[in-house]
């Protein structure tokens, strides 16, 4: 089957989508995106990544003519013409077209680019074994809160990971306390049960997947606590684990070299991973 993106307006085939040179997001990185689950061909949690995205937007001062309801209905369309029953679907939206000059433009219509994919169910080892990460120094800028398309030192995070052979790369501030991952957020489990991931704040981007996570823990009684953590406590973490909307909820089971939690997923792991999963699965079949 052939695949279908949406560039500015239009559906084309992938092979033909393209924008022009001189979009900004191609020569600044000047925009915003989004990545969201599809499950039974429906976007999951979609409001909360539709008031991410405007936060995003607001923030660097983009103003888009296309309403929340126009772009909803573009995503499911391309979810539709794709086919997609279980995958992602990814929106960016950028200053639009215009000629290379650092300051915003006076007339550009922002664009906006969409496209999906089918992904395979994920091996069950990662759930039964975990995955390893390695640690890097945060080297980013002071708002990581803005989901923005500049992911440079994020990418070269993510290559040293998968150079070392490890799933992710957590990376740790200056005061040695871990932000998040590459592309997902961190998170520990104390010795009580409690759950602990950084607070919400320009160092991190507020994740979806950590987001109705901490509702659906807290739902069950479980006692959340936002605050930041050092390396070495999550070293001695009773259970360690990440979340993103491609990952959903992964246990994380050595730390560069240091075997957390007896080197295997922990039962708190594992019950939010099926929490999530059937929060996923409930919401698509509603
Ligand atoms: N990444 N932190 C960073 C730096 C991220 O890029 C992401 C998401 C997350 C988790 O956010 P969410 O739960 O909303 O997916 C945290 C996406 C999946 C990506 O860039 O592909």
């Amino acid at each position: 089957m052939s695949r279908v993106a949406y560039v500015n307006g239009r559906y084309v085939p992938f092979a033909d989508a393209a924008v022009h040179i001189e979009d900004r997001g191609y020569q600044f990185a000047d925009g915003v995106y989004e990545v969201m689950a599809v499950r039974n061909g429906r976007l999951a949690d979609l409001e909360p990544h539709l008031d991410r995205l405007d936060r995003s937007l607001a923030e660097i001062f983009m103003n888009t003519s296309m309403s929340r309801r126009a772009l909803a209905v573009v995503l499911e369309e391309v979810v539709r013409r794709n086919r997609v029953i279980d995958g992602i679907i990814y929106l960016q939206m950028t200053r639009g077209v215009a000629r290379r000059d650092h300051a915003f433009p006076d007339l550009s219509k922002t664009s906006l680019v969409v496209t999906a994919r089918g992904m395979p169910p994920r091996p069950t080892a990662i759930l039964e074994k975990g995955v390893n990460v390695i640690t890097v120094p945060d080297i980013r800028w002071q708002r990581c809160d803005i989901k923005s398309i500049s992911l440079l030192p994020n990418i070269l995070a993510k290559q040293q990971a998968r150079e070392a052979g490890a799933y992710e790369a957590w990376m740790v501030d200056e005061e040695d306390q871990i932000t998040e991952g590459s592309s997902t957020n961190a998170w520990i489990v104390d010795d009580a049960g409690d759950l602990i991931t950084r607070h919400l704040d320009n160092a991190i981007l507020s994740g979806i997947t950590r987001m109705v996570v901490s509702d659906l823990a807290m739902r069950q009684q479980r006692r959340l606590v936002e605050r930041s953590f050092t390396l070495k406590e999550a070293e001695h973490a009773a259970e360690a684990f990440l979340t993103s909307t491609t990952s959903f909820v992964t246990p994380v089971v050595q730390i560069n070299d240091t075997p957390v939690g007896g080197g295997a997923p922990g039962p708190v792991t594992r019950a939010l991973y099926d929490l999530y999963e059937a929060h996923l699965s409930g919401q698509s079949t509603a």
